[in-house]
């Protein structure tokens, strides 16, 4: 492949002209105005810098890349691209036209793909006459930091274009490869926003506050230091809820629907216009230089942070093994113990009952959170870490039902979802719901996940 075209020149189409480019091929930006077009090489030329001021690229490879990038705002325009991912405004509508027009005129060997959050990608494929060669591209912003990208198939995906789209993505792009399913905001959004609105409901119930909630939920669990509310201020309650609300809306027979329910103080947020960093105010507000104050979800004013003391975080810390001070946590007898056990639990549970929904094995959920939310450790890996017969038995003393093919593993007598298994030399093996037995991982010519 060596010809990329990218229609729209917003966030992520910059994005992905950006890091396409600096991996050696021409692009084509496509936008409905020049100027849009002006700012998002601006843009690109911005980020480039820095990447030469940090001493990533060089000065050359800057203006290489950029030499590599041109602009268009006839689509028709595009001539023989290899693939053409579309990046376009998040509406049904606007996707299906493009992807009917870019049909009529792309050679029959180009690839199209869509980069669409949460529309189905099947959808988009049948307003072409070649269904099998749409595909999704899921990248996460900002694109040239975040390492995941999810490859989206459906029923007529042609399945030998997988491997060449994951080597693409991969090996040139430099992302991490998940394989993800046609199913409401694919993989990292829908374990990632589950957690989050898991996290503010136990969090509301117990009346915890925001600091404490990030305290509790970012590096001392091996998370963001940004945690719950810092990060859906940068993220903006605007796209956590579109999220939540795709979700909600699409995930019909989902055991946890309920969770992904907008809370009122979220819709009166909303309604305020209190968005998060983007429009000054959101959980946090900076009152003046130095000065941050948090929401008091029940009163919804904005107060001075205080930040409470626990003595399950104290024990916790005198761990130096990130497992060991995590369990500690778990474990802890207090209210921010509880509250961390009942966020895990619910979110280990809804992972292992998402297969083989959303995906095949327990490797791509993992690396979805690994790549897609800068989680030290995925779900399985930290169910490892608490250890599963522990956890079962606590879960069920919860009253929650645990997945059947978690239960059978368990009743088969294995207790980890990843573990080493000799055959010549030993390798990291992971447990797969499907087979119901171990399979070796990092094996790139297995397309069901990739490393
Ligand atoms: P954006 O609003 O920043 O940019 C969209 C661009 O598409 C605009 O410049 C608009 O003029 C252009 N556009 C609209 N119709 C067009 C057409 N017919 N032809 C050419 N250009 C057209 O949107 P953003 O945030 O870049 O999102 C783009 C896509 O990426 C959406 O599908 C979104 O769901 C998805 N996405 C967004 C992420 C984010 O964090 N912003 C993360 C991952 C995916």
């Amino acid at each position: 492949m060596k010809k990329i075209g990218v229609i729209g020149a917003g966030t992520m189409g910059t994005g992905i002209a950006h890091v396409s480019a600096l991996s050696g091929f021409d692009v084509t930006l496509v936008d409905i105005e020049q100027n849009l077009l002006e700012h998002s090489l601006t843009s690109i030329k911005k980020g480039l810098k820095r990447q030469v001021d940090k001493g990533k690229i060089s000065q050359e490879e800057m203006n290489t890349a950029l030499g590599r990038i041109q602009t268009i705002t006839e689509m028709k325009s595009l001539s023989s691209e290899d693939i053409v991912i579309e990046a376009a405004t998040e509406n049904k509508e606007v996707k299906i036209s493009i992807f009917s027009e870019l049909d009529t005129f792309c050679p029959e060997k180009t690839i199209l793909a869509s980069n669409t959050s949460s529309i189905s990608i099947s959808l988009i494929a049948s307003a072409t006459n070649r269904p099998e060669k749409v595909i999704g591209m899921h990248f996460m912003n900002p694109v040239s930091i975040m390492k995941l990208v999810e490859i989206i198939t459906h029923a007529d995906t042609d399945q030998s274009l997988i491997k060449p789209m994951a080597d693409f993505l991969g090996n040139v792009l430099g992302k991490g490869v998940v394989y993800a399913k046609d199913t409401p905001n694919f993989v990292a959004n829908r374990i990632g926003v589950f957690g989050m609105m898991a996290t503010l409901e136990e969090a509301y119930k117990r009346n915890l506050s925001i600091e404490d909630v990030d305290a509790l939920t970012g590096t001392i669990i091996g998370r963001p230091k940004s945690a719950t509310f810092r990060t859906a201020d940068v993220v903006g309650l605007d796209t956590l809820s579109f999220v939540a609300k795709t979700a909600y809306d699409n995930c019909l027979d989902d055991e946890e629907r309920e969770g992904f329910k907008l809370p009122d103080y979220i819709t009166k947020m909303l309604e305020n216009n209190w968005l998060g960093q983007k429009t000054g105010q959101g959980f946090y507000k900076k009152i003046e230089k130095g000065v941050i104050h948090s929401i008091d979800l029940k009163t919804m004013e904005y107060k001075p942070q205080s930040k409470s003391r626990y003595t399950s975080v104290r024990i916790a810390r005198e761990n130096v093994d990130s497992a060991k001070k995590f369990a500690a946590l778990v474990n802890g007898k207090d209210i921010a113990g509880e509250f961390i056990w009942a966020v895990t639990s619910r979110a280990l549970l809804y992972s292992a009952n998402r297969l083989p929904e959303i995906a095949d094995d327990i490797v791509n959920i993992d690396n979805a959170m690994k790549w897609g939310f800068a989680w030290s450790k995925g779900p399985f890996e930290m169910w490892d870490d608490l250890g599963l017969l522990a956890t079962i038995e606590r879960m069920k003393s919860d009253g929650r039902k645990i997945p059947e093919w978690v239960e059978k593993m368990a009743e088969t007598g294995f207790t980890k979802f990843y573990d080493y298994i000799r055959s010549i030399i030993w390798t990291r093996h992971s447990w797969s719901c499907c087979s119901k037995s171990f399979r070796q991982r990092n094996n790139k010519s297995d397309k069901t996940h990739y490393e």
